[in-house]
């Protein structure tokens, strides 16, 4: 979604904000745009599609300066063209870019067009930017006119404004969109993303919920919602910087891909010893544990399927009753929390609009605790959760979310266990789990020697506009799971389906030109699965198999069939994500889509 960055420091920085927007582009965006302040004004370049059109602007006419703001935006009100591009500006004094919506931008615009206003471009933005003009003619001073202005805005949001005839700070302030402080030496940065800043600095600043920042050379002052002056702390950035950096692959996608068995192990990493799981690993107060009698698991998107596998390893092995429901359909509706419900979100980046503002009103709501399984350590979902358990991924760049994925199962199993032991689980049954979860790496690793295989594979779906995929069990989420991951790069119409359900309808879909992918576990569901697939073959349909050695499933007359590493049943789901992640990718390089950020997708969803 849309990425906000700004700098302030003794050198032009306008190379530092279109390297920030670069580092932004994974975030999705349609359109984007520069303002630079220097001694005659405030001036801009904004454009259309990638920021490589920004850069050739400023080929053609450079601007510099030591102060400015940039933006990368996703478009929701109005159209991605360069009159709705940001920054926008009141006038020529000020210009703002702006992370979010703006909820009440209508009755707000009206009353600024009353007061003679004239709006420029169809964004809910522009009315932020004229407010605080407008302000600004009973209270001259920037950062107080942001304050005032900031109380008459319903909605998320996270801005960034620059003033004409002030080259000394600009002013930023967040409410429900993230935004971080870069501090350096003699110079000091935000943006809505720390990778955003690696470029220039290590260390940061989180700000809080409703706070303003007013950003010079020597320091930055931090406001909370009250105006009261606060200190936050610095945090250092300890990723490997070559985290952002594609190495020896063609995509990102295809380089977490390959980065799985080793985050699944940074994910396991202190959280099991040889035979127990360490509870420790929730932090000091893991008596939750104990209480523990339902849980409620509440997400979006890909970290949602997570969820639906963590039911059935939940209610299998602790025996207690567990729900899972999409964040958006959550938020809405009157929920019933039966005593001692642990609340369980689940997030990739932390900043999900829809899973921040369930977990907000779960807090209300009387859980036993709020727990966030989570990718980024800074996030606002780690810092309003009672407890965290991260995932230890490492920044994920790619849109299709992989290794995020599979770390979030890894971290829902230790979950499901810890919560089993308090339930009558064995120490035996305990202790062959937690061998299966140290054997995973490994298995990963060899789920993806498959890779050449399954590229050729791919190969035959470059033509096809359907796939269904289907799977039983555990497998159901992952057949979910699968079928998002096609749809969302590749574009191609895809659907998942518990097997059991198929003639219950979708068998009307199948012919020779719907490939159907089904995966096939080693489980007591292994019979009745083959029988599915036999309804499947009668009806002419192609299918692909992807199963291990052991269920005597092979290449034969209208099956295509894909080896997937024998494992205990309990790693199916996580180890059956790889062969599907990478026909995904490879179908999606065949069809020549930008496999890193498909189409109308963002990253982090903070917007409704
Ligand atoms: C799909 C994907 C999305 C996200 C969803 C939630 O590949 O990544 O479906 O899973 O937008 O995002 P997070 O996990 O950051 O809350």
């Amino acid at each position: 979604m849309c990425g906000i960055v700004g700098a302030i420091a003794r050198r032009n920085v306008s190379k530092i904000l279109i390297e920030g927007l670069s580092r932004l582009e994974y975030r999705g965006y349609d359109s984007s745009g520069v303002a630079i302040n220097n001694e005659e004004g405030v001036y801009s370049h904004r454009a259309v599609g990638k920021v490589q059109a920004l850069k050739d602007k400023f080929e053609v006419q450079p601007l510099d300066g030591k102060m400015g703001i940039a933006h990368t935006r996703w478009a929701t009100h109005g159209k991605p063209t360069e009159a709705n591009a940001h920054p926008h500006f009141s006038g020529d004094d000020l210009a703002l870019v702006h992370n979010g919506i703006i909820e009440n931008h209508e009755p707000l615009r009206r009353e600024l067009k009353d007061k003679g206003y004239e709006f420029k471009s169809e964004t809910d933005t522009e009315v932020i930017v004229h407010l605080i003009h407008d302000a600004m003619k009973t209270q001259p001073d920037l950062l107080k006119a942001v304050q005032v202005t900031l109380t008459k805005l319903h909605g998320a949001f996270a801005i960034g404004v620059v003033q004409k005839d002030d080259n000394d700070r600009f002013i930023a302030a967040r409410k429900g969109s993230p935004l971080v402080v870069g501090v350096g030496i003699e110079e000091n940065f935000v943006a809505s993303d720390q990778l955003a800043l690696l470029h220039v600095t290590d260390q940061f600043i989180f700000l809080e919920e409703g706070d303003v920042v007013e950003v010079s050379r020597d320091g930055v002052s931090i406001y909370d919602a009250k105006g009261d002056l606060q200190e936050r702390p610095i945090s250092v950035f300890n990723h490997n910087i070559d985290a952002t950096d594609k190495g020896e692959f063609r995509h990102y996608m295809m380089k977490e891909i390959y980065e799985q068995p080793k985050v699944i192990s940074a994910c396991l990493e202190g959280r099991i010893s040889e035979s127990k799981v360490l509870t420790s690993c929730f932090g000091a107060d893991s008596a939750f544990l104990k209480e523990v009698e339902n849980v409620h698991i509440v997400a979006c998107g890909t970290s949602y399927h997570a969820g639906m596998v963590a039911k059935y390893w939940i209610e299998d092995l602790a025996g207690i009753p567990c729900s899972v429901e999409v964040a958006s359909e959550y938020r809405y509706r009157k929920v019933a929390v039966p005593k001692k419900t642990l609340f369980l979100t689940l997030s990739q980046s932390g900043e999900t609009a829809d899973t921040l503002a369930a977990l907000r009103m779960a807090k209300e709501l009387g859980y036993l605790t709020t727990l966030a399984i989570c990718n980024v350590p800074s996030s606002t979902l780690v810092r309003e959760s009672a407890l965290t358990l991260l995932t230890n991924a490492g920044p994920e760049i790619g849109v299709a979310s992989t290794k995020a994925f599979t770390t979030q199962l890894t971290a829902l199993l230790i979950t499901s266990v810890a919560i089993a032991v308090e339930n009558g689980l064995s120490a035996e049954k305990e202790k062959a789990l937690v061998q299966a979860l140290r054997s995973l790496p490994a298995h990963v690793n060899d789920a993806l020697l498959q890779d050449a295989h399954i590229k050729e594979v791919a190969d035959r779906f470059a033509n096809k506009h359907n796939a269904l995929f289907l799977g039983r069990g555990t497998m159901y989420p992952i057949a979910l799971e699968g079928s998002l991951k096609l749809k969302e790069i590749s574009y191609i119409h895809a659907e998942a389906y518990p097997a059991g359900e198929l003639k219950h309808g979708p068998l009307a879909l199948v012919d020779e030109d719907m490939p159907i992918i089904a995966l096939v576990p080693h489980n007591d569901m292994l019979d009745k699965l083959k029988s599915n697939l036999q309804e499947v073959a009668a009806r002419g349909g192609e299918l692909y198999v992807f199963a291990d050695k052991d269920t005597d499933l092979n290449n034969e007359e209208n099956i295509i069939f894909t080896e997937v590493p024998k494992v205990d049943s309990i790693l199916e789901p996580i180890v059956h994500t790889i062969p599907l992640q990478l026909l995904s990718y490879h179908v999606a390089v065949v069809k020549g889509t930008d496999v890193d950020q498909p189409r109308n997708l963002a990253k982090s969803v903070t917007v409704e």
